[in-house]
C-alpha cells in the first residue's frame, strides 16, 4: 500500500455522538479533514468507519500515521527530528509574580486556572515524622486530581489512605520502604509507585536523610485519612507497584523523551505518571484533553500561557487544566526533567 499524505502534523478535535458512524480519511487527500470526501478514489486507500462509543470529544489523527486509527496516539510528534517550536514571542506576554498563598507557599497565577506553586518546607503540615502540603486541589479548580508535596523524616510514617482514589507516588530524593497492605516495596530516587483505591500506605525511612515525594490522587481528596494501623487491603491483580526510571525504556518524541511509569495498562490506574526530558527550547503552544500536574526535577525555564508567563525551577509544581493553551520553555543548557501526572490515563505524546 502507498504512503498516506500528511494532512497536518496534529490531530483534529471533534465532538462525536454515541452510536454515530464517522468515516475517517485514511489517505490524507480529503478537503474535509479529518473525514473522507471521496478524494481517495484512484488510490489504494479507503476510509475507516469509526462508531463513537460515547458522546464527547475525540482527537482524530491528522498525520495519518497513527497506530490507533482513527484516533491520535502521538505519532505525529515523531515525524520530525525536532519538536514543533514557538516561531516567535507572539503578542505581548506579561511576567507574573509569585504571591504568598496558604501557609507561606508562593503561587504565580497564569491564564485560566493554570498556576505555578513553590512550597517551602516550613509551609508543610506536620503528622508525626511526615510533612504534607496540598499543592493542587479542588480550591484551585482542579476537577480530577489533587497533589501533595510530602517529606518523611527517619522512622515509620503514620498510615494514610485516600479512600476511593488511586494514588501515584513519585520519589524525588531519599530512599526507604513503601508498605501497602501486608506488602513492602523498596523505593528510591526516581521511582514511581501506585497505591490502588481502597488501599492504605505508610513509608519506612531508615535514615539518615529525609525522603521527598509527590503524591498525586485521583479522584481528588482534600486530605488523607490517618489510620491507627495498616488495613490488609491489597489488589493482587497488580502485585508489582514500583516502576523505576530506565533510559532503555524511554520513548523518543522528536528531540524529547518520556517514559511512562504508571498507567492504566501497567497498573490499572485512572492516571498516567511519566518522566519527561526536554532540551533547551520552547515548544509551540498546544493543548491536551487531560488535566495535568508537572513538577520540575531539574533545569529552569518559563511556563507560558496566552497572555502570561512565570519562571519555573526545580521543586516547582505546575497545574494545567484540561485544554489550557500553554508551552513550557527550558532555558537550561542541560535540559529540563519533569515528572507529570494526568487524568484520564493515556499517552503524554497526545497534544493538539
Ligand atoms: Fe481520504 Fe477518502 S478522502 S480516505
Ligand atoms: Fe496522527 Fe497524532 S495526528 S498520531
Amino acid at each position: 500500500m502507498s504512503e498516506p499524505l500528511i494532512a497536518r502534523r496534529k490531530p483534529f478535535l471533534e465532538t462525536v455522538k454515541q452510536g454515530k458512524t464517522y468515516f475517517w480519511c485514511r489517505c490524507g487527500r480529503s478537503k474535509k479533514q479529518p473525514f473522507c470526501d471521496g478524494s481517495h478514489r484512484g488510490t489504494d486507500f479507503t476510509p475507516l468507519a469509526y462508531v463513537a462509543e460515547a458522546d464527547g470529544e475525540v482527537l482524530f489523527c491528522g498525520c495519518k500515521h497513527t497506530g490507533t486509527a482513527p484516533l491520535c496516539d502521538g505519532t505525529h510528534n515523531r515525524l520530525s527530528e525536532r519538536y514543533e517550536e514557538a516561531a516567535d514571542d507572539g503578542p505581548e506576554v506579561r511576567m507574573v509574580n509569585f504571591e504568598p498563598c496558604q501557609a507561606g507557599a508562593l503561587k504565580a497565577k497564569l491564564d485560566g486556572d493554570c498556576y505555578v506553586i513553590r512550597v517551602p518546607e516550613a509551609a508543610q503540615q506536620i503528622h508525626g515524622n511526615l510533612k504534607l502540603y496540598p499543592v493542587i486541589g479542588s480550591p484551585d479548580n482542579a476537577r480530577f486530581l489533587s497533589q501533595f508535596a510530602m517529606r518523611i523524616d527517619p522512622g515509620e510514617s503514620p498510615v494514610m489512605r485516600f479512600a476511593g482514589s488511586d494514588t501515584a507516588l513519585y520519589v524525588i530524593s531519599g530512599k526507604g520502604r513503601l508498605n501497602v497492605g501486608g506488602q513492602a516495596f523498596s523505593i528510591g530516587p526516581e521511582s514511581g509507585a501506585c497505591i490502588k483505591s481502597g488501599e492504605a500506605l505508610s513509608i519506612t525511612n531508615p535514615g539518615p536523610d529525609p525522603i521527598a515525594l509527590n503524591l498525586s490522587v485521583c479522584p481528588p481528596c482534600a486530605a488523607p485519612e490517618w489510620l491507627d494501623r495498616m488495613p490488609a487491603a491489597f489488589d493482587q491483580s497488580y502485585p508489582e507497584r514500583v516502576a523505576r526510571v530506565d533510559e532503555a525504556r524511554r520513548e523518543k518524541m522528536a528531540d524529547r523523551f518520556f517514559q511512562v511509569l504508571i498507567d492504566h495498562k501497567s497498573h490499572g490506574t485512572e492516571v498516567t505518571q511519566f518522566i519527561g526530558e526536554i532540551p533547551r527550547s520552547r515548544a509551540a503552544h498546544h493543548r491536551h484533553l487531560y488535566e495535568e500536574t508537572l513538577t520540575v526535577l531539574s533545569g529552569e525555564g518559563f511556563m507560558w500561557t496566552d497572555e502570561t508567563k512565570a519562571p519555573v525551577r526545580p521543586g516547582d509544581t505546575i497545574f494545567l487544566p484540561r485544554k489550557q493553551h500553554h508551552s513550557l520553555e527550558c532555558t537550561s543548557e542541560g535540559g529540563m526533567r519533569l515528572v507529570g501526572v494526568f487524568y484520564p490515563s493515556g499517552s503524554p505524546a497526545i497534544n493538539y
